[in-house]
């Protein structure tokens, strides 16, 4: 399978949608949750030029690394704690324009300076989380969080087969 992500477009919203589709292609037909959270995270950093791009799955009561694409990370993270920990707690994507105005942010690398999380949930359970990270300051905003919960929703219902 060859399969480019890369782009000329600029325009972020242009961008997720030229992407959207070439992606939700790219997991079709497959249903192994590493597989394609593996493959999730490659096509969204070729994509997009992410920093960090990954999965932290919840595992007996705490989020645990998963597929990831960037420097290596923490393996743990407890509920509540961190930018990931809050968005499990709260049950809701969280939108981090400087991490260090985060109270309690994990910093895994010094180079992240913002983020974002988004909570896969299933029937009011929180599976995991998709967290993204930036070398620059203020990259995510309202237009990723649409995108990104829309994909989310689409791996909760391919792979873990619910909702
Ligand atoms: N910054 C995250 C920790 C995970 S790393 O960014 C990969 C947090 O505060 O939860």
């Amino acid at each position: 399978m060859e399969q480019s992500f890369k782009t000329d477009i600029i325009d972020k919203e242009e961008k997720y949608q030229h992407f959207l589709p070439d992606w939700e292609l790219l997991i079709s037909g497959e249903t192994d949750e590493t597989a394609v959270l593996a493959n999730t995270c490659a096509a969204l950093r070729e994509a997009f030029g992410f920093f960090w791009t990954g999965f932290y799955l919840v595992k007996n009561g705490e989020l645990v690394l998963g597929p990831f694409q960037g420097d290596v990370a923490c393996y743990r993270i407890r509920k509540g704690r961190g930018v990931c920990g809050t968005a499990w707690a709260e049950e809701k994507t969280q939108v981090v324009p400087d991490v260090e105005q985060f109270p309690g942010h994990i910093a895994c690398s010094s180079l992240s300076k913002s983020e974002i999380v988004v909570p896969m949930i299933a029937h009011g359970e929180v599976l995991g989380v998709l967290d993204i990270d930036s070398d620059e300051l203020a990259t995510f905003d309202e237009t990723d969080r649409i995108y990104l919960e829309k994909m989310v929703d689409t791996l909760v219902k391919n792979i873990y087969n619910k909702q």
